[in-house]
């Protein structure tokens, strides 16, 4: 007997309906590059989890509500489609954040904090030096059910690049889910098979989110006929056998994986420079490059729950009503976008025919 969903693989349907999905970490920058990428992800997404690595990064409450604000007046104009989309808002955890930060924090309905170890990524000198500097935090956070999002690399020059997601589990995670079992953790934006095999058997309060890019990429493409900047993120894209594991952790539609694009613009200048920025921009086009990467490996029954299901169980908030529509059909995305004052970015696949395509 076929059920929908292997009806629908069979078939290689031509339109998708999923329910409004979520982005569960993104980044939008502030200022005039706020209001130029803002609007991509409000057309895509009802809500998204808004990354706090800002300059100065967003470490107060106050702080935080004053950068909703800025978010909620970049969003498209009334009646345009996105006008209602809503940030939810995380706060950059440091080593000296206060406990006490914590209640006023979830009074003022911000849902997470963010670890990035120092100097792991883009903008996170001020991360934490020894996460045993945070233990009263995460008590706090414990407690008042706010959950930690984590960036899962080390940052010890004498690891391997490619093996500090690895690293870090042994070192950071397995101890933080000892010593805080009711914590509800992200492990965000995996990279690797030992990552995807973590969560998987971690239990009820660890999950993780996953890009599309790692989903349609090995490391390959970075040095694809010469060094390819708009392919360089962190957690840096890894190799193909890890791809596999992150395809077939989405493909088992476990709940503990959900979607997370970390979308992170730069401009092309800063991106085509000879020292470049980490982030791929894929706003512009997340769900269908997640579509793509789904039907690859006939999983696209599985694309609604991880868009739009499996993230705010996590996070015990309600599932989106309304759907949105991909169609599949071949459309150029462009290779270049306006950004803040007179820039430009690239998105990823930029100026390439992408197959699926939101409808509005
Ligand atoms: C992010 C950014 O640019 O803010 N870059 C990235 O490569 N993902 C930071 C981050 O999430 O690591
Ligand atoms: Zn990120």
């Amino acid at each position: 007997m076929s059920s929908p969903s292997s009806a629908a693989r069979v078939a290689a349907p031509d339109t998708l309906t999923l329910t409004r999905p979520d982005d569960w970490h993104l980044h939008v920058r502030d200022g005039a590059a706020l209001a130029s990428v803002l609007p991509h992800t409000a057309r895509q997404f009802a809500r998204a989890i808004v990354m706090p690595n800002l300059r100065p990064p967003v470490t107060t409450t106050a702080q935080a509500l004053a950068y909703r604000e800025r978010i909620l007046a970049a969003r498209p104009a009334a009646g345009e489609p996105g006008a209602d989309f809503q940030p939810l808002m995380t706060l950059y955890l440091t080593d000296n954040t206060p406990a006490e930060e914590i209640a006023h924090a979830k009074a003022a309905g911000i849902v997470a904090l963010k670890l990035y170890p120092a100097g792991a990524t883009t903008n996170s000198d001020a991360g934490v030096t020894d996460i045993r500097r945070t233990y009263a935090t995460l008590e706090a956070m414990q407690r008042e059910g706010v959950l930690l999002l984590v960036h899962g690399e080390v940052t010890d020059p004498a690891v391997d690049l490619f093996d500090r997601e690895a690293v870090f589990i042994e070192q950071v995670m397995q101890p933080l889910r000892r010593d805080f079992p009711e914590l509800k953790v992200v492990f965000e934006h995996i990279t690797t098979r030992e990552a995807a095999q973590y969560v998987a058997g971690a239990g009820p309060h660890t999950a993780a989110t996953i890009t599309a890019h790692h989903l349609l990429y090995n490391r390959n493409a970075i040095f694809q006929g010469g060094l390819r900047p708009h392919c360089y993120c962190l957690p840096v894209l890894k190799r193909e056998q890890h791809r596999q594991a992150l395809l077939a952790a989405v493909a088992s539609g476990s709940d503990r994986f959900f979607l997370g694009t970390d979308s992170a613009p730069h401009a092309a200048v800063m991106k085509e420079a000879s020292v470049c920025g980490a982030g791929c921009f894929t706003a512009p086009a997340a769900l269908e490059l997640y579509a793509e990467a789904f039907e690859s490996v006939g999983a696209l029954d599985k694309l609604d729950a991880f868009a739009s299901a499996h993230g705010p169980a996590f996070y015990g908030l309600p599932r989106n009503t309304g759907t949105v529509t991909l169609r599949r059909e071949p459309w150029a995305l462009p290779e270049s976008l306006p950004f803040a004052e007179d820039a430009a970015i690239k998105p990823l696949r930029g100026g390439e025919i992408l197959p699926w395509r939101l409808v509005d």
